[in-house]
């Protein structure tokens, strides 16, 4: 199995990254994932624009450019025989002596990158899945895809412990998130999800729903919605890269609508599908 690191395509056994990374210690870095479908990146140019945003967001220069790094994981998945997976990604601000100071220009960010054979979620795209809800109590900068995610993990493990797939997060009673999706409802018709501001990622997948709302002349708009609208939503689904748009049919043991994946979410799944071939 190869991997990148900072540009060089060697054997997973012999990486070494240095145990002052700053990306180790201070979880200091953006990351991004991307899905592979037949050979080929789904949505590269897309992540990969997010990830140069969300480094300049850290202040931290990436010095590739979106087609030096497309190249790069091309060759990575001719390498490694990926057909149907994900590509993970991230950039560290480098190694450096422990400091909370950015280390300044001449420390060079770490650059690695790896594949991973992944199915599509079939199952839980055909049955939905459960959900809790849980406070979010992240940061403010929650568009950045930063390499920080405890307060996601915690999100995500309570869910699990739980028996479900995942949590729905809400600050003063406005829905944000999930641990790993983007959060959408279907009210009479219409897709709502909440505004691609500091308090979400911007989920690829999210963009994409939406244009292929706008697409289809399917209604939509991206405005706050509270826990009433959420339970007292027609249908509500979750988006991302590793989820593609799963119907959740629970919340906190209620069923959303009658407890199965509502039209306007499977008719969303379908013409996602059309996207990925
Ligand atoms: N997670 N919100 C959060 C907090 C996420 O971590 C993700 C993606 C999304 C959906 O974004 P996108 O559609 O661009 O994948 C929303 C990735 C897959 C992960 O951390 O594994």
């Amino acid at each position: 199995e190869f991997v990148i690191v900072n540009g060089e395509f060697i054997e997973r056994s012999e990486v070494k990254i240095d145990m002052e990374d700053r990306g180790y210690q201070f979880g200091d870095g953006v990351y991004e994932v991307i899905r592979v479908y037949n050979g080929k990146m789904f949505t590269a140019n897309e992540h990969l624009n997010r990830l140069i945003e969300s480094g300049k967001k850290i202040k931290m220069d990436i010095s590739y450019t979106v087609e030096e790094m497309k190249e790069m994981l091309n060759k990575l998945i001719q390498k490694n025989n990926l057909d149907l997976g994900t590509i993970y990604m991230q950039i560290t601000r480098g190694t450096a002596p422990r400091n909370h100071v950015f280390p300044g220009d001449h420390v060079l960010p770490t650059f690695v990158a790896n594949t991973k054979e992944a199915a599509r979620p079939i199952e839980n795209m055909k049955s939905g899945v459960k959900t809790i809800l849980n406070e979010d109590i992240r940061w403010l900068l929650c568009d950045i895809k930063s390499l920080n995610l405890l307060g996601n993990l915690m999100a995500k493990q309570k869910a699990v412990e739980a028996g479900c797939f995942e949590a729905i997060q809400h600050r003063n009673g406005t829905v944000t998130e999930g641990s790993l999706s983007n959060v959408l409802i279907v009210k009479d018709g219409k897709v709502i999800t909440h505004p691609a501001d500091n308090l979400v990622l911007n989920g690829i997948t999210r963009q994409k729903v939406l244009e292929i709302c706008r697409n289809n002349g399917m209604s939509y708009e991206e405005t706050t919605f509270t826990l009433d609208d959420l339970n007292a939503a027609d249908e509500v689904f979750i988006s991302g890269t590793t989820t593609e748009v799963t119907p959740v049919i629970e919340i906190e043991g209620n069923k959303v609508g009658d407890g199965t994946p509502g039209p306007i979410t499977k008719k969303l799944q379908e013409l996602f599908e059309k996207e990925i071939e």
